[in-house]
């Protein structure tokens, strides 16, 4: 039945014909370098990976070429917006526009198109691991097209990839289709290494509170062990306060360990992938140098085992390949210098965040509905997760954080949240809105990096 569902995704003019026997032979010999779960196994230090991703084909393999050179952990491969919104008639003539006149059209790699047969050339040249990073709903053909090339690690999720991206796109469907890429990728894990998933933490990147961005990459990993993935890394970015990075990075370890344990997944192995700044970036290129060096100092000291680097054009637009692969340089170079950090604790910070976070699993897990994708559905649609700054309609919108004067992110209306009253006057206790209104206040918070 799946077998078929699979063969119907994957009959389209879009991309080229799939021989899936071929395809489960090239993964069963497939090198193991091109494992990042493997990797992180076998690795002892921060995997460092940039984004990136150019229309053609040739500007891909350059780019590969640079961030080679420059020490690079982790390939990524950047896809296109028509492609995550399944255009594929759009990328198809945007890409020949590129082709032509050695103009980038597209702000990514439309794999689709390319198909796995070209792709998978680049892939085996490098040998290197490569994450698919996207932003799409219904990653259903793109996914197949990635493991096909020997993309084995997929970020992306139903939650993540839904609701800092889209408006409209339907919530139910979206779990349905991100469940078809659970099992695509459980299935191929049984050939060679594990193919890992990695949820996407940052969401709308806008004063996110940890206790939100936790408990969906809970629940994103519990979605995804429960279809039999074996290597999963939950994220979270950069919130502007070194130790909230650190306290959540405590917790989150933790919690993925419980809760894994409690689904009888603690076989799976867990990772931890730190996203250097997501907010807006300053256009001071200095600034922006010491911002992701700051980044760097962080994912060190809280044993991040991948970190996803920034440029220092980030303020500009997409970075030209040379800026992209000297900021993986950089990282590299800080990073080397940070050895044997001492761990960190926080423990009145961490009782209150796991307590909040524990408190909006159980009534997660308390609502009668009888799949867990459905009682996350139902979590969505009532509040009890709420995504501050989320375009999607589906999302409440009535929790409301601030920055206190550590630049801590915190609850300051919990909407329907379920933290209890103790833990909302806990986080409240912190803030002072220094008589300005919470409007100025919140505008100010937001562009703390600019
Ligand atoms: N190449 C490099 N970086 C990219 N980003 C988005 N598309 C690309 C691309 N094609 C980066 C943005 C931002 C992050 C979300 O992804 O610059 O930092």
């Amino acid at each position: 039945m799946f077998q078929r569902e699979r063969e119907i995704i994957t009959k389209t003019p879009y991309t080229d014909s799939f021989d899936f026997d071929e395809i489960k032979e090239f993964i069963t010999g497939a090198s193991k370098n091109l494992f990042i779960s493997h990797k992180f196994k076998t690795s002892d230090k921060i995997l460092v990976q940039p984004r990136g991703g150019f229309p053609t084909y040739d500007k891909v393999f350059e780019l590969y070429g640079e961030f080679t050179n420059a020490g690079v952990d982790i390939l990524p491969l950047t896809i296109d917006s028509n492609t995550r919104l399944n255009d594929y008639e759009m990328a198809k003539k945007m890409l020949a526009l590129s082709e032509e006149n050695d103009e980038n059209m597209l702000n990514g790699y439309p794999l689709v198109n390319h198909g796995y047969r070209s792709t998978r050339k680049m892939v085996t040249h490098y040998d290197t691991p490569i994450s698919l990073r996207h932003g799409t709903p219904d990653a259903r053909l793109l996914i197949e097209v990635a493991l096909a090339s020997g993309i084995f690690e997929i970020e992306g999720g139903p939650i993540t990839y839904l609701l800092p991206y889209s408006k409209n796109f339907p919530l139910d469907k979206a779990f349905l289709y991100w469940k078809y890429v659970e099992r695509v990728c459980a299935e191929y894990s049984e050939l060679n290494e594990p193919i890992n998933r990695e949820s996407f933490g940052p969401l709308s990147a806008t004063l996110q509170p940890p206790a939100i961005v936790i408990v969906i990459q809970l629940l994103e990993m519990l979605l995804s062990l429960e279809e039999g993935v074996k290597s999963f890394s939950v994220s979270f970015s950069q919130t502007g306060s070194m130790s909230q990075d650190i306290v959540s990075s405590n917790v989150i370890k933790k919690l993925a360990k419980k809760y894994a344990e409690k689904i009888n997944c603690g076989d799976a192995d867990i990772h931890l992938v730190y996203h250097q700044w997501m907010g807006a970036f300053p256009r001071n290129k200095e600034f922006s140098d010491s911002l992701i060096n700051t980044s760097t100092v962080i994912a060190a000291m809280i044993r991040a085992d991948k970190m996803i680097t920034k440029t220092r054009d980030e303020a500009f637009g997409i970075p030209t390949k040379e800026v992209n692969a000297s900021a993986v340089k950089n990282t590299q170079y800080t990073l080397n210098m940070l050895r044997g950090l001492p761990l960190i604790t926080d423990e009145e910070e961490e009782a209150n965040l796991t307590e909040m976070v524990d408190d909006i699993m159980e009534a997660v897990f308390n609502d009668p509905a009888d799949t867990l994708w459905r009682q996350v559905f139902n979590s969505i649609k009532n509040g009890i997760i709420d995504i501050p700054f989320s375009p999607h309609i589906a999302n409440s919108g009535e929790a409301i954080t601030v920055r206190d004067e550590n630049y801590n992110i915190r609850f300051y209306e919990r909407g329907n949240v379920p933290i209890s009253d103790k833990c909302l006057a806990f986080e409240r206790s912190k803030v002072d809105l220094c008589g300005q209104s919470l409007v100025n206040h919140i505008i100010h918070d937001i562009g703390i990096m600019l």
